[in-house]
């Protein structure tokens, strides 16, 4: 009687282990259809194997007792991880931002002091770095300088956020990788988010929203008011923008230090002039006060750019004065000789400028005060 009901104990084990198999089989290769299937894979195995370089790099530079291990962090955080940025690899200082000495004193006062010397002052209430600061003003006026020289100068690991990075095609997971940003920056604290172009991520919320966008940036500003509440946490979130206006209120009531770097007046122009020149040969008769003037609505990208054209028209025409004297016959020590005595003469400049006002003016970018004045 009782070997049917051992055989079909037997039978039935069996069939369980069966179903097992065929279970597990059937969830991995799933698996491995979908991630091959889909197209950002590569991607998050790159983006994992850098946050993998760039957390290693910052452990190097950690004090004793605060290594950070790869398994203190889950996969999403890792995503985020690949744009951290160690202090020591960045390279902009203070000394790298020309002409804005009221706004750089201003930020290490308020921002960068509270943050280096958190610990002299942790009875007090009210002596704590911001938890929200935004930079605005036109492009290329030095705001992304600004940004990675606190990080440098207050010792801060720093989060370079591509909003490309939030962007998920799987429902929910844009969530998650919102909600690694600041549990990253929590467990990395001392810690700078930026988001460069905030305004592109966080602008004012409309009814044409898509569900999944309008919940990520809802879940964004929740995030951001628990680190708010936490007084103990040194993370801050730094923005850039050209456009606050476009900026939601609720991000600006977050963001309640702001800065605005505006264009340069002509003396900023010219310390920035000064700086950008500095380490290349200048002729004698070079005058910077007089380019300065005559470069009303030039921001400091634009400035480089002028110089660095200049330096291009100067390099152009020794190449030219190189092969016109080889097919004249003259020796390569002669060449040398030039070589040494090349550098950017005024005239270089001002070529620059002109071409640079016309290209302005076609692109209907040009804000011109007057002609410049070529005598
Ligand atoms: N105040 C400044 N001093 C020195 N260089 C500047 C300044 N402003 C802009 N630049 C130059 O312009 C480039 C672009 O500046 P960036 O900070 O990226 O501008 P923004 O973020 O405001 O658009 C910098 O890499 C730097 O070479
Ligand atoms: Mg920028």
């Amino acid at each position: 009687m009782e070997a049917p009901q051992h055989a079909t104990a037997c039978q039935i084990v069996i069939q369980l282990a069966r179903i097992g198999v065929i279970a597990a089989v059937t969830y991995y290769c799933a698996k491995w259809l979908v991630s091959t299937i889909d197209p950002t894979n590569l991607a998050k195995k790159k983006a994992k194997e850098q946050a993998k370089l760039q957390l290693k790099k910052i452990n190097k530079f950690a004090n004793a007792g605060k290594e950070l291990k790869l398994c203190d962090f889950n996969c999403h955080e890792l995503m985020i991880a690949s744009h951290l940025v160690a202090p020591s690899d960045i390279e902009v200082c203070w000394a790298d931002i020309a002409g804005l000495d009221g706004v750089v004193q201003e930020l290490r006062e308020s921002v960068v002091l509270p943050v280096r010397h958190r610990n002299l002052f942790k009875h007090s209430q009210l002596w704590r770095p911001p938890k929200g600061v935004l930079l605005h003003g036109p492009p290329g006026c030095g705001k992304t300088l600004i940004a990675k020289a606190i990080a440098r100068d207050a010792g801060m690991r720093f989060i370079n956020l591509e909003v490309a990075v939030l962007t998920d095609k799987w429902y929910g997971e844009s969530q998650k990788l919102a909600a690694a940003v600041f549990s990253l920056a929590h467990k990395l604290q001392p810690c700078i988010i930026f988001i460069d172009e905030i305004e592109s991520f966080l602008r004012v919320r409309t009814s044409g929203d898509h569900e999944a966008t309008a919940m990520m940036k809802t879940q964004f500003m929740m995030l951001w008011d628990g680190l708010v509440s936490d007084a103990s946490c040194s993370v801050l979130v730094l923005g850039a923008t050209n456009r606050p206006q476009d900026l939601d209120k609720a991000i600006l009531r977050r963001m309640p230090a702001q800065f605005h770097i505006g264009l340069p007046q002509e003396q900023q122009r010219l310390q920035i002039l000064n700086l950008i020149l500095m380490q290349e040969r200048l002729h004698p008769l070079v005058d910077l006060a007089k380019l300065a003037a005559m470069t009303p609505g030039y921001s400091g990208s634009d400035l480089r750019e002028l110089c660095r054209h200049a330096s291009v028209y100067r390099m152009r025409s020794f190449m030219r004065d190189i092969i016109n004297s080889a097919e004249g016959g003259k020796a390569n020590g002669e060449c040398l000789l030039l070589s040494s005595e090349l550098c950017i003469v005024m005239e270089d400049l001002v070529k620059s400028l002109v071409t640079m006002n016309a290209s302005k003016l076609q692109t209907g970018c040009g804000v011109l005060g007057k002609a410049p004045d070529l005598d």
